[in-house]
């Protein structure tokens, strides 16, 4: 099969064959000089992007991605397994808060997690900022934490889903990156690879995310839904917003600082409330508990101290220092730390999440490109959300940083990052939507 005539299908609108589907990915999967070169490969992207894909055309080719490396078989381990992945947010840092608490209610939550590109933040990243933890387990050690925490938090092995890696590099560079089939079988071609029978998706919609809109954002869900269906993998979506960070504080060591403090029952409520509702999906999937009584089951695991507990013991068993739950002076702190006043009084009528994490990365806190090195010691507390009124010396943001230039260019993004208004605007929903 020539890739000329495969990226001619596509460019004239017409349907993959499987036969195409598998010759394109096992081409991206090894780069064997079996007659496709990248510039075949990202041609093809961009007849994707141009011209979409059905249903089944991406159902296949999540599949095709997914069987392009190694496939975790964890059925060996008692339990449910269900994992939960977002699209990417500011401040986004519920699954520290999530994967404990759908531990503690008998979820097993086998996490493999990404590190923070642009302006979103990654798991990866927060958890390496406690001493010690390591997020790079063999696979025999990623088994023992789900065998004995019931939690496992660690970064894809290069051996799943190769094809996605080749790909989505290729795409980072093309301008192909926002197609809703080729972001469908990226995020769930690592996911089947994970030995996972349920899937909860954060799609996040707004000006901190990569779908701006609810439209974008629902038809992403819904090809989410269809595709992880279609291949045995059930799948329930919350869209949910991203216009603000998430909580309060943004940047790495200060997200494992408020995660921890979720966990111990003083978190901010739209944190703790779409961790919670998140975890209570995944007990749902599990077929623990449903409706109201997941929820609730959920609630006790906060309560309790449960979820805590979870976080402790997966802390202790990935090499991490344990006493950051007790002690946050163990973990990594900037050394300087700058407030940003309001300047005039007003109740905070936005806070635009994408600038507040470009500030995070001007501060150092994240990547322009994946290979950058990261400070974990950064961030910003954002001290008035929207709703809350300000007077004019009030603190809107504080900035924790280690040199005063980044600091100064970091305050000068945020002083076009939030608008002040008479009266506080009406409160926004934090769930858009909802879909199984
Ligand atoms: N995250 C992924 O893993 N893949 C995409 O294509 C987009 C977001």
């Amino acid at each position: 099969m020539r890739p000329g005539d495969v990226i001619q299908t596509k460019r004239d609108g017409g349907e993959l064959s499987h036969a195409q589907i598998a010759a394109f990915v096992n081409a991206a999967a090894r780069l064997d000089g079996s007659g496709w070169e990248k510039y075949h490969l990202t041609a093809l992207l961009m007849a994707i992007y141009l011209k979409g894909m059905t249903p089944a055309e991406t159902a296949h080719l999540t599949r095709a991605m997914a069987e392009s490396g190694t496939r975790l078989d964890l059925a060996d381990i008692a339990g449910p397994k269900v994992d939960k992945h977002s699209t990417g947010g500011v401040g986004d840092k519920t699954s520290l808060i999530l994967g404990p608490l759908a531990a503690a209610c008998g979820v097993v939550v086998p996490m493999m997690s990404g590190r923070g590109l642009g302006h979103s933040g990654g798991t990866l990243d927060k958890l390496e900022s406690i001493p010690g933890f390591n997020v790079n387990l063999t696979e025999a050690q990623f088994r023992a934490a789900l065998r004995k925490v019931g939690l496992g938090m660690i970064g894809q092995t290069a051996d799943i889903a190769p094809a996605d890696k080749t790909l989505y590099a290729l795409r980072d560079v093309t301008a192909t990156v926002e197609s809703i089939p080729l972001i469908t079988a990226s995020i769930l071609s690592k996911k089947l690879a994970e030995g996972i029978s349920g899937l909860v998706m954060d799609v996040k919609c707004g000006a901190g995310a990569f779908m701006k809109t609810r439209e974008q954002a629902r038809a992403l869900a819904e090809s989410l839904v269809a595709v992880g269906t279609a291949n045995g993998l059930r799948v329930s979506a919350l869209i949910t917003a991203m216009d603000a960070p998430l909580g309060r504080y943004v940047g790495n060591a200060l997200e494992v600082i408020e995660s921890i403090e979720a966990l111990k029952g003083n978190g901010p409520a739209d944190l703790t409330d779409l961790s919670v509702k998140l975890a209570a999906r995944m007990v749902e999937l599990a077929g623990i508990a449903t409706g109201p009584d997941a929820e609730a089951k959920v609630r006790t695991a906060l309560s309790s101290g449960a979820g805590l507990d979870v976080f402790r013991k997966c802390i202790e068993q990935q090499g991490g220092d344990p006493r950051v739950i007790d002690d946050y002076s163990r973990l990594p702190r900037a050394p300087g730390t700058v407030p940003f006043v309001a300047g005039t009084a007003g109740s905070i009528t936005s806070i635009n999440a994408e600038q507040v994490g470009i500030a995070v990365r001007v501060l150092g806190g994240g990547r322009n490109r994946a290979e950058d090195e990261i400070d974990h010691r950064v961030g910003i507390i954002v001290r008035a959300k929207p709703g809350e009124y300000v007077t004019a010396d009030q603190t809107v943001f504080e900035l924790h940083g280690c040199d005063a230039a980044k600091m100064s260019q970091a305050a000068a993004i945020l002083s076009g990052a939030y608008t002040l208004g008479e009266a506080p605007p009406p409160e926004p929903p934090l769930v858009l939507g909802e879909l199984t």
